[in-house]
């Protein structure tokens, strides 16, 4: 099973994405993942990434592109991926289009989550992610049994550097820009479904299973 993940910074990408990915055990690529790995692993990717994460910029599109080329064509994806947070502008979604039809295949479903700016910034600026196994908590919705510690690993829980209101607003208005265009690419036919994000983990990932059994 081949499947994007859309949707505004704090939608629950990350959160839906883990949860499908176990069910469908398929990998988990999240283009923000791999970039935040480069910059803690001081690679020339990550030396050029960081300027444009830490602004809440979009990385160049020729960049994430040939990350995800890469990636895809790696052994553990032949029997399907999820996408997390790729593509996020109409020249990726093209680029992606290209390279799976080079391949002879295609994306099986589009799940575009929608939630209000204003609920994005209080989950962005309550979210604790362990820096050992990357399992997400929120400070009021989903707290550590033991404060700054990951429940399930015991590693440490970090604040993302972008993860302050005013680059969350900034990520916020450059998802805005390019959300009606990504949509529209991806809305005609079957296998685009929008989910109002404002509700439960629980009750969206049912609504996600539900549409991706058809
Ligand atoms: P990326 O890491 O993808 O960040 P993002 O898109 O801003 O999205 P987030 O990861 O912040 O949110 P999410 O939707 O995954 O939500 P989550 O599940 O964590 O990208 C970071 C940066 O990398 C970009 O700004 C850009 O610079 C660069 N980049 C990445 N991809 C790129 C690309 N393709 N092109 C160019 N540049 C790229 O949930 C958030 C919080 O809410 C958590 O605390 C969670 O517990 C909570 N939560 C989740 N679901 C719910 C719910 N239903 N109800 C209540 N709380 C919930
Ligand atoms: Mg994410």
């Amino acid at each position: 099973m081949r499947l994007i993940m859309l949707g505004p910074p704090g939608a629950g990408k990350g959160t839906q994405a883990k949860i499908l990915c176990d069910k469908h055990k398929i990998p988990q690529i999240s283009t923000g993942d791999i970039l935040r790995q480069a910059i803690k692993d001081g690679s020339p990717l990550g030396v050029r990434a960081k300027k444009y994460m830490d602004a809440g910029e979009l990385v160049p599109d020729e960049v994430v592109i040939g990350i995800i080329n890469e990636r895809i064509s790696e052994p553990d994806c032949s029997g399907g991926f999820l996408l997390d947070g790729f593509p996020r502008t109409v020249t990726q979604a093209v680029a992606l289009s290209d390279s799976l039809a080079e391949n002879r295949c295609e994306i099986d479903g589009v799940v575009d989550i929608s939630v209000p700016q204003e609920s994005l910034v209080s989950r962005l600026t309550g979210r604790r992610v362990c820096e050992k196994c990357a399992k997400m908590y929120h400070v009021q919705t989903s707290p550590p049994k033991s404060d700054g510690e990951c429940d399930d690993c015991g590693g440490t829980l970090y604040i993302r550097n972008d993860d302050n209101e005013a680059t969350i607003i900034k990520r916020f208005e450059v998802y805005s820009q390019q959300a009606k265009a990504l949509s529209g690419f991806y809305s005609e036919g079957g296998k685009y479904r929008k989910f109002d994000g404002a509700v439960s983990i629980d009750e969206l990932s049912s609504q996600i299973s539900r549409f991706l059994a058809h």
